[in-house]
């Protein structure tokens, strides 16, 4: 089912995966003959990956797998980016294509880039009324209601260990004023499909951070009201959510709100992370330059603003390319929205440690099933006074598994490299790093930095994190410059 048009949004009722074909093609041709200079190594404040990580964030995009072959295109996805969400490869159609027979080829090469690049996944998206198998459409009530949660346990459970968040439920709420549910054969099996999904997720892979993801709620209005009254109620309940995104569509119709910052913080206040998780904005020059770093400072001004993904990487790559909203052009040129961006993340020095707790070392507020209460504070380690590093270690843990998140912070001369080196107790296993690369997966495992993250100016800090199971690290670790 294709994506239906938003009212005032400037969504497009075009078949996208017409034009997205078409769109490839096309981008196929602009990458022959043209060359893109791609740097060797990123360093803190010129990517924005590696800026963003500054700050204790993530910069992501939306990959398309089938581009995976196209150099240009792979050459930007692992110079700028350490977050990466599949456009379409993860959704119900693409890994239910039959009932109860899943395909996560395409899903699992996303996830395998993924990971040989240090680099993190969202996943997108368990639950949604559009983009359903065919088979699934034709279903209702409890058939579909159970077709439903066997899906988020099925995918869910492949993918454990292995998503920093997922889309749980995409855009379940209808636009207008209303504030009421968008109709769909999923609400019509019952107003708690939303809440079943969730508990479905958090029960498949208690280590995800579980998000509910919608456009048109980037300001205060009857459908963000209705959003965040649904959140509240989880909360109150005890219903798994840890965080919600915004999709962040923008253009001319539909800009970013005045009060985008405010509309974010006020879903914080509820207890949970919120993500920019689809960001594009129509437009060129100087006003959609404008527009990224306003959208960019928002999120920053927000200690649990996680993260921003793009919607794609260069215009051509977007699903609505004629209004020209990412952050390249269509041979892989850094646009001036680029230029704005980064200078929006680098903003207040590139080496400064973040002034509120970076989201990344929060303590979650939902508690997995069965699960105690996150056993470590955050870290209190000080900057060493020399040309060496410190590292400390925040752990997110419940019975069976946990996430542990490190922090180094450099000394008085900046690093270039780094290797942390740390003890895992007696059964413990990793089953996932991000932002670096481990030398194995049980007992003294050492972590040397990624292409992004080495540098790190004096006195500044960057951060990893792994998952496993079993009980996670005790003792400090150990940091060394390289
Ligand atoms: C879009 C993709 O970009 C297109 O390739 C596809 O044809 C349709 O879906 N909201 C979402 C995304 O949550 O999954 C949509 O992605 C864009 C709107």
């Amino acid at each position: 089912m294709n994506h239906v048009s938003a009212r005032g949004s400037g969504r497009r009722t075009t078949a996208p995966r017409l034009r997205a074909a078409l769109v490839s093609i096309a981008a196929g041709v602009v990458a022959v003959g043209t060359t893109v200079a791609i740097a060797s190594s990123a360093s803190a404040g010129t990517t924005l990956g590696a800026s963003a990580a500054e700050k204790g964030r993530y910069f992501g995009t939306a990959v398309a797998v089938n581009k995976l072959s196209d150099s240009v295109y792979v050459g930007i996805l692992n110079r700028e980016f350490n977050m990466v969400t599949a456009e379409n490869e993860m959704k119900w159609d693409a890994t239910e294509p039959n009932q109860g027979q899943f395909n996560y080829t395409n899903g699992d090469r996303l996830v395998s880039h993924a990971q040989a690049n240090g680099m993190r996944v969202r996943g997108h998206a368990l639950a949604w009324h559009s983009q359903q198998p065919g088979w699934a459409q034709n279903l209702s009530g409890s058939t579909l209601r159970s077709a439903m949660l066997n899906h988020v346990t099925q995918v869910a459970t492949h993918y454990k260990g292995k998503i920093y968040a997922w889309d749980v439920v995409n855009e379940a709420f209808a636009d207008g004023g209303t504030g009421a549910r968008r109709d769909s054969n999923l609400q019509r099996t019952g107003n708690d499909w939303i809440e079943a999904a969730f508990r479905a997720a958090r029960a498949a892979d208690p280590g995800a951070k579980l998000c509910y993801n919608d456009y048109n709620t980037d300001g205060q209005n009857a459908k963000s009201n209705a959003v965040y009254a649904m959140v509240q109620d989880f909360k109150s309940r005890g219903v798994p959510i840890d965080c919600v995104g915004f999709q962040s569509h923008f253009n001319s119709a539909s800009p970013v709100p005045s009060d985008y910052q405010a509309n974010l913080q006020r879903f914080v206040n509820l207890g949970l992370d919120v993500q920019i998780t689809e960001l594009d904005i129509e437009g060129s020059g100087s006003t959609q330059a404008d527009n990224y770093s306003r959208v960019v400072r928002a999120c920053l001004a927000i200690a649990r603003c996680t993260g921003i993904t793009v919607w794609g990487i260069r215009d051509s790559d977007s699903w609505r390319a004629s209004g020209t909203p990412l952050l390249f052009d269509n041979s892989g040129n850094k646009k001036a929205a680029y230029t704005s961006t980064l200078s929006a993340l680098n903003e207040g020095g590139t080496t400064t440690p973040p002034t509120t707790t970076p989201p990344t070392t929060t303590p979650p507020t939902t508690t997995p099933p069965t699960t105690p209460p996150p056993t470590t504070a955050p870290p209190t380690t000080p900057p060493p006074g020399n040309g060496g590093c410190t590292a400390s270690v925040s752990l997110n843990s419940w019975t069976g598994g946990f996430v542990a998140t490190v922090r180094i912070t450099a000394g008085s001369a900046g690093l270039s490299g780094w290797v942390v080196g740390l003890t895992l107790p007696s059964g413990t296993l990793i089953t996932n790093t991000w932002s670096a690369q481990s030398s194995g997966t049980s007992g003294s495992v050492t972590f040397r930095n990624v292409s992004y993250n080495g540098t790190v100016g004096a006195g500044g800090s960057t951060e990893f994190g792994f998952q496993g199971t079993g009980n996670g690290p005790t003792g400090t670790p150990t940091c060394s410059p390289a």
